[in-house]
């Protein structure tokens, strides 16, 4: 047990956090039709800058890595200005922002990337809903990556991480999550690889190791945050194995000394369903862990205290909680009642369900 509470503040490597309540990345789909962030999105993040830290949404470092219509990218020199501007706002209101670098990988449709067949580690399709303007759609069968193509997608999260830094970032974010290409790289279940980058979990692991050392050299290890969803089931991911296959991912992070880890619980649907492999994320992963442990999935304010008071975790993020509620430490501390949240405006666009919803009076 610690004294540990969502209040206190927090020293992430030099980055004073003024409390331990962190905003997830979360995809709003407000970028312009080109992935270009908008004053919007500044005004959405400035909205919500009391977070102890700020992970922006999943944003590409490619255009092979562009999965969802108007997500932002950080691969264009426009792309870099635009964010400069969020970054300026949101420092302007004491706010710190990390982004979260991303490639889709499989999860992704040819129709709205102008024909181009998603890659992915074996040729292996995705499940589940895929959105298209003209309704719900399959996914396609992806194309296995050839070896040698390996090394320069390792390159584009370089190149973002760099050009994080030139727009301001307080650090990087790895979305090595929720069935995208690092992920499904990293399990079995959508790697059948043959060569160093497949087989065993010292190989499935390679890929997103390299991209971690690549970041890690493009900027430091402090500021290279990464993202994990070891009981995750989207998209059709799964391990046959995946106590270890975490563990032995978890312990290079450790020993790369990477800024933090952020690891997502199970989801209430899947826990219901039974096939979760992993109950309790934090408690199992956090003695293979020696730096910040932030953990997401389905917290509120005393379950995050409760996760802090037990010592598995340091910090405590929340998705849905701050998309209704841009002034979420505040009623936290408070203890005043959350807005409702509107899950049909999640991926609109404009302000409706984005920058509209009321804060407290003061
Ligand atoms: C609309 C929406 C978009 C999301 N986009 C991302 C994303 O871009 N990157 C990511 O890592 N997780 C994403 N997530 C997952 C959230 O960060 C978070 O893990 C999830 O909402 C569970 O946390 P919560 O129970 O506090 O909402 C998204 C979730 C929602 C609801």
């Amino acid at each position: 047990m610690t004294n540990a509470n969502l209040f206190d503040p927090f020293d992430l490597h030099g980055l004073k956090l003024p409390n331990r309540i962190l905003m997830s990345a979360m995809t709003r789909t407000r970028a312009t039709e080109d992935d270009v962030p908008t004053d919007l999105i500044s005004e959405y993040y400035v909205q919500r800058a009391s977070a102890g830290l700020i992970v922006t949404e999943c944003t590409q470092v490619s255009d092979q890595g562009h999965g969802i219509m108007r997500a932002p990218g950080i691969h264009r020199a426009d792309q870099i200005a635009a964010w400069r501007k969020v970054t300026d706002a949101v420092h302007a209101a004491d706010g710190h922002i990390y982004n979260q670098i991303w490639h889709c990988g499989r999860v992704a449709h040819p129709d709205m990337r102008g024909g181009a067949q998603p890659v992915a580690p074996s040729a292996i399709p995705a499940t589940g809903d895929f959105f298209l303007p003209s309704g719900r759609v399959d996914f396609p069968i992806p194309r296995a990556l050839g070896i040698e193509e390996i090394a320069p997608i390792v390159e584009t999260f370089a190149q973002a991480t760099r050009n994080a830094r030139e727009a301001g970032f307080d650090g990087v974010e790895l979305h090595g999550a929720n069935g995208y290409l690092q992920d499904q790289f990293l399990r079995d279940g959508s790697n059948q690889r043959t060569d160093d980058y497949g087989g065993a979990v010292t190989n499935r692991a390679h890929f997103m190791l390299e991209t971690i050392d690549a970041m890690v050299a493009a900027w430091s290890p402090e500021r290279v945050g990464v993202r994990l969803s070891p009981s995750g089931l989207l998209y059709g991911m799964h391990d046959s194995d995946a106590l270890t296959t975490f563990s032995y991912v978890i312990k290079e992070l450790s020993a790369r000394r990477v800024g933090y880890l952020c690891l997502l619980e199970p989801n209430a649907k899947d826990l219901t369903t039974g096939t979760v492999q992993i109950e309790h994320v934090a408690k199992t992963f956090r003695p293979l862990f020696s730096g910040p442990l932030m953990i997401n999935s389905g917290f509120d304010k005393a379950k995050g205290q409760a996760v802090l008071a037990s010592g598995d975790a340091d910090l405590v993020a929340f998705g849905t909680m701050f998309i209704a509620n841009p002034d979420l430490p505040d009623r936290f501390r408070r203890d005043t009642p959350l807005n409702k949240l509107d899950p049909s405006t999640f991926y609109g666009v404009g302000p409706k369900g984005y920058t509209d919803y009321p804060r407290l009076a003061a």
